[in-house]
Formats: structure tokens, C-alpha cells, sequence
């Protein structure tokens, strides 16, 4: 029906005879001609009508936006004075004799050309004039290109592309799963992957030696901007590797992947930090390190002042008390202050303390702060010549049980970067958190957690040592952390039965539950498995920084709202009673039908 895309029309294509198919972006009529510029996935294209050809002019006189047409033309530099250099096809036009109209369209909800005003549910219900739009456009026409680069990468070096079962069991990621009723097996379900960890694993039992897959992933949880219930990742998996083969082959991608796509050259070798440094200075685990602030402990000066608010934590193994000092913060109004410390009262901080440095010379004269009085001038002296204070600075104070500063401050300090405008746009900082805890201590549930998943090897491979203090054992995970977003995370992995029993009974899975929930992997270890490791990243959110998105929806075609519902089907939707009736299940009355009912 065409032979070109309008976005590929240029002076190399002068004098030709082309055809063209799109959608009409803008219709605008000009003493006698008619232009109309014509959209395709590829751009757009003037195309000029003149009454010389009077039955496409009529037609040319009555499309409106978005009808979808065809044209025949001839392709002609602009005239001069016409051209427009920030167009790719801005310095030709071209002339056409005549015009079909494949499809009319009703008037839009929204102009594919302006859509800031749109609520984001609007663009949902409309996915398919919201992905018109050329940024959506190009972001998806940018995903396509990464996968297609992935795979030459991985293809090359020698990684086999399996796929694995979505209607699976349970794959603990520490999310919850999404279950789909057995019709056949009545009273039991599939669970959808969380991720194909156990797949993998076996994969590198069977042989495979290198596996990689771009698959969806499916987990119930709260949903942010950078996560969505179903989401794709790059899961890869190689035998017979330790750490640095994993994480080397690892940057060569991600390397390739910013040079083609972006013309943006990453360092030489990604720079590494271990999570007790991370959590030390930035308070978590994915800092953002384009943001020059850090937390600086000041326990050891604080624990015999009269001030309980400080010395308390200060005095207790389990608490922490920081300082983080703001270059040139003392002109925070009272007002910005207050609103940062309800921003850190979200993460369950009592209050914000803060030092106004004003004038150094002039002693507690030249300071400003609500907590001068409850502090000896020796201690305060201290804590500036600590944090490096000069006049002008601001230096916000954190103290309480450790996961509460380290939350609230690292939530402070980011919000600061972001006020405060300390984060160069350009700049790409990545960097390998390595050496993790391998189980952290749930207080409500009582029980030892894994920080990454069940399957991540200790570094030390001692069972009995192991169950003797879980608290201590480093595990041999690695994170990959951009800009404060974490890409991907992997591990070296247990191949030995034995050792996966006791990491299991760690977390409070016996041995009748191992057998009865990963049974299949623990047989796979018993018949020669080899030493694996692997990774999996989250593609929607390496496309969202790559694309410069706020939200991974934005690189998505079909994501569903905060709600994880999709505007544009209405799923998820009720189902007749038929359908349950073929699955065996009936469903309890809702809450809302048992209150109509009651009143
Ligand atoms: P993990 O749970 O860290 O590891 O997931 C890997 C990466 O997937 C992305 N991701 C998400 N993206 C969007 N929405 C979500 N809900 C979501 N959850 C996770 C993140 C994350 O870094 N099996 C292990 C990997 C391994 O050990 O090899 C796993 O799934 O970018
Ligand atoms: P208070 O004595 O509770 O009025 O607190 C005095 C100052 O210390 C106020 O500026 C509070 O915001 C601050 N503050 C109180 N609790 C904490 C805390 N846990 N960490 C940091 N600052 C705090």
C-alpha cells in the first residue's frame, strides 16, 4: 500500500514518485492549499494539495485529525523561507495528486499532540491514541531496539533462550503471588511466576550452561512509579561462574546497550561498595550517588549529654544517630523545614532536630537551633568540626531505632537533592552493592528473613556455623544500582542440598515443606548439579532511565494503574458463575454487598 514511511522522507528522494500511508497529525488550510502533515510509527511528512487535482483537493477539504489515508506524490525541496530544521523531514514536502481515505475518526478525547493536560487515566482508557503520540512512539520503538541489542549480546556469547512456565508454583521474591484455578485439578492452583528463579536453576542442572530469557514476571504488591504487578526482566543464568564473570559480562552489555542507544560511555569497571558502607553513608541499600550528601554517624559524642532524644539511641546497639549537612541550607525558611520533618515523620521519625550555622566565629551566638540549650558547647563544637560545617550550612539531625534514621534520613537526603536541585541530569552513576547480610530479622514476624531470595549462596559454606548466628553470614548477592534505582540483582547460588536444607530451617521451612514446595529443586541438586550463578534486571525500568520517564507506565504499552487495573479493559472484571462453577469456587459475599443487605 506504501512505499515509504513518512518519517524516512528526504532530499535523497527529490523528484521521486512515493506513496505514503498515516494518520493526519494537523489539517491547515492556506490560500488555496491545503497541507496536511502525515503521521506514521517512523515521523511526519508536509504533504501539500493544490485545486490543479480537484477530486483529492475536495477530499483533502473535508479529513479531519486522525483520519487515516493514503497518498500518491511526488517528493520537492520546500520553497524557501518554508524549511524547518527541527523537523527530520522539515526541508521536503510532498506534492500530492491524489488522496484515499482508508478510515474516518471521530472527534479525540484528547489531541495526540497535546496531551499534558490528560489525566493519566484518560491516556490509559485511550492506550491506542495515547502510543500515536511520537515520545510514546519512540519509547517503544527504544525498547524494541534494547531487546534486539540484548539478544545480539547475549547470542554471541553463547546463552541459549529458553522459556519457562507462567502457570507454575509458588517462586518466593518476596512478594505475593497471583494464583490462577485449576479447572482440571479442582481445589488447586497454578501461581504465576514471580520470577523464573527455580526454572534457571534447574536449567543449569540440565546442562544448558548459559540461559537467558526477556520474561514477564507477575507479583502482588504495592505498586509505585518503578513497579508494576507484571513486569518484564532480562533473567540470565551461567554454570561453572563466580561473581566477577557474572558482573563483568554483565557491564560489557550494559556498556554496549549506553554506547548505541544513548552515545553515553559507562565506566571501567562499575565502581563497587559494600551494603554496610552504603547503609553507613547514604542509609540504604540503591543510593543515588549523584547526590553529594552523606550521613555522618555522631553516636560516640553524644551518649553522656542530658538531651534523651540523642543519648538514648546514641547508647543503644541497635539505634544510630546521625548528622547530614546541607552546604548553604541555613536559608531553609521555617516553613521547608517543617515540611522535611513531616516528610521524615512518614518513615516514623519523632521530629528533625537541625543547626542553623550562621557565623563559626561567634560561638553558639553565630548558631540557630532549637536543641543549643539540651547541648554542651563542647558537643556542639564537635559535631561541626565532624560534619566539616562551614557558615552558611544547615545540619539536620537523625536519631532513633537504625531502620527508622535510616529510612527517614535517606528519604530527607534524597528529597534535599531534588529541592536543592544537587542532581546533575546528565550524570550516570552506577554502582555494585555487594557483600549483603544474607537474612535480616522480621520484629513483627519474629522470624529471619532472606534479604534476596531463599536460593543466594553464603559466602560461607558451613551449615552448622550457619544456623549458629544467621545474623552474621554475608551472602554472595550483588545489586546493580542506577541514579538510586535498582536495576537488577543476582546472586552465586547453593547447588547443595544440604546447604539449602539449612539455609531453609534458618527461615522457618522444615524439611517435610522444603520437600512439599521445592522439591524439584532439591532433586535437581542431588543428580550433578553444577556451581551457577545468574542475574535478572528490570528492563521497564532501564528503559524509564534510559528515556529520561518518571515512571516505568511511560515505557509500557499496556501497564495498569496504582490500582493494578487497566483502564483500558477493565480488568480485572467479574466472571459468570459458570465459569466459577467449572473451577469449584464460589465467592464470598463482599463486604460492600453484606452492609446493602444489613441496612
Ligand atoms: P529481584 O526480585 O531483585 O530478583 O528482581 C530483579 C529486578 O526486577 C525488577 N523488578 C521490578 N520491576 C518492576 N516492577 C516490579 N514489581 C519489580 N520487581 C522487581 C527490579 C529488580 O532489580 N530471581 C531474582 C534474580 C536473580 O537472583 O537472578 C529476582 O527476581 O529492577
Ligand atoms: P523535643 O524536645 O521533642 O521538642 O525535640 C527538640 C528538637 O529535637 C525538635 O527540633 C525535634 O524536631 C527534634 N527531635 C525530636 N526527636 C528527634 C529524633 N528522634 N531525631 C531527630 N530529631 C528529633
Amino acid at each position: 500500500m506504501r512505499t515509504h514511511y513518512c518519517g524516512h522522507i528526504n532530499e535523497s528522494l527529490i523528484d521521486q514518485p512515493i506513496i505514503l500511508c498515516g494518520w493526519v497529525h494537523r489539517r491547515r488550510d492556506h490560500g488555496g492549499l491545503i497541507f496536511l502533515d502525515l503521521r506514521d510509527r517512523e515521523g511526519q511528512v508536509q504533504v501539500v494539495f493544490n485545486p490543479e487535482h480537484a477530486a483529492s483537493f475536495k477530499i483533502a477539504e473535508t479529513v479531519r485529525n486522525e483520519y487515516v489515508i493514503q497518498i500518491h506524490g511526488t517528493v520537492k525541496h520546500r520553497p524557501e523561507g518554508t524549511v524547518n530544521e527541527k523537523l527530520p523531514t522539515g526541508r521536503v514536502e510532498v506534492i500530492s495528486d491524489t488522496l484515499h481515505v482508508l478510515n474516518v475518526a471521530e472527534p479525540q478525547p484528547f489531541r495526540i499532540d497535546e496531551y499534558t493536560e490528560v489525566g493519566e487515566d484518560i491516556r490509559l482508557q485511550y492506550r491506542f491514541l495515547d502510543l500515536r503520540r511520537p515520545e510514546m512512539a519512540d519509547r517503544m520503538r527504544f525498547r524494541s531496539r534494547m531487546n534486539h541489542i540484548i539478544r545480539d549480546v547475549l547470542v554471541q556469547q553463547h546463552f541459549l533462550e529458553i522459556e519457562t512456565p507462567f502457570l507454575t508454583k509458588s517462586t518466593p521474591e518476596g512478594a505475593r503471588d497471583y494464583l490462577v484455578p485449576s479447572r482440571v485439578n479442582i481445589n488447586h492452583f497454578y501461581a504465576l511466576p514471580q520470577s523464573p528463579q527455580i526454572f534457571k536453576q534447574i536449567l543449569m542442572a540440565s546442562g544448558m550452561d548459559r540461559y537467558y530469557q526477556i520474561v514477564r514476571c507477575f507479583r502482588d504488591e504495592d505498586l509505585r512509579a518503578d513497579r508494576q504487578p507484571e513486569f518484564t526482566q532480562l533473567d540470565m543464568e551461567m554454570s561453572f561462574v563466580d561473581e566477577t564473570d557474572i558482573q563483568n559480562l554483565v557491564e560489557d552489555m550494559m556498556r554496549h546497550l549506553f554506547m548505541t542507544l544513548l552515545n553515553i560511555a559507562l565506566p571501567n569497571p562499575f565502581p563497587r561498595m559494600t551494603y554496610a558502607e552504603a547503609i553507613q553513608r547514604f542509609g540504604c541499600d540503591r543510593p543515588d550517588l549523584r547526590i553529594p550528601l552523606e550521613l555522618i554517624d555522631i553516636a560516640d559524642l553524644l551518649q553522656d549529654v542530658e538531651f534523651k532524644v540523642f543519648a538514648a539511641p546514641a547508647r543503644d546497639p541497635g539505634s544510630r544517630v546521625v548528622a547530614l549537612k546541607l552546604p548553604q541550607g541555613s536559608t531553609l525558611s521555617r516553613k521547608e523545614i517543617d515540611d522535611y520533618t513531616q516528610l521524615v515523620s512518614l518513615y516514623g521519625a519523632k521530629g528533625l532536630a537541625y543547626i542553623k550555622v550562621n557565623d563559626m566565629e561567634a560561638g553558639a551566638e553565630g548558631l540557630q537551633s532549637p536543641i543549643l540549650k539540651f547541648l554542651p558547647d563542647t558537643v556542639v563544637k564537635d559535631i561541626l568540626i565532624r560534619t566539616k560545617a562551614q557558615n552558611g550550612d544547615l545540619i539536620f539531625f537523625g536519631a532513633d531505632k537504625a531502620k527508622i534514621v535510616n529510612e527517614a534520613m535517606s528519604a530527607l537526603r534524597i528529597k534535599l537533592g531534588q529541592d536543592r536541585q544537587l542532581i546533575n541530569k546528565d550524570d550516570w552513576r552506577l554502582v555494585w552493592v555487594v557483600d549483603f547480610p544474607m537474612f535480616e530479622w522480621d520484629e513483627r514476624e519474629q522470624r529471619w528473613q532472606s534479604l534476596h531470595h531463599p536460593f543466594t549462596a553464603p559466602s560461607i559454606n558451613n551449615p552448622e556455623l550457619l544456623a549458629e548466628n544467621p545474623g552474621a553470614a554475608i551472602s554472595r548477592a550483588y545489586d546493580l544500582v542506577l541514579n538510586g534505582t535498582e536495576l537488577g540483582g543476582g546472586s552465586i547460588r547453593i547447588h547443595d542440598a544440604a546447604l539449602q536444607r539449612a539455609v531453609f530451617k534458618i527461615l522457618g521451612i522444615d524439611d517435610a515443606e522444603a520437600d512439599e514446595k521445592f522439591g524439584h529443586l532439591l532433586s535437581a541438586f542431588k543428580y550433578g548439579c553444577p556451581p551457577h550463578g545468574g542475574i535478572a534486571f528490570g528492563l521497564d525500568r532501564i528503559a524509564m532511565l534510559m528515556t529520561g520517564s518518571s515512571s516505568i507506565r511511560d515505557v509500557i504499552a499496556f501497564p495498569k494503574t496504582q490500582s493494578a487495573s487497566c483502564p483500558l479493559t477493565h480488568a480485572p472484571g467479574p466472571v459468570s458463575t459458570a465459569q466459577l462453577l467449572e473451577l469449584g469456587l464460589i465467592l464470598k459475599k463482599s463486604n460492600t454487598q453484606n452492609e446493602k443487605k444489613e441496612n
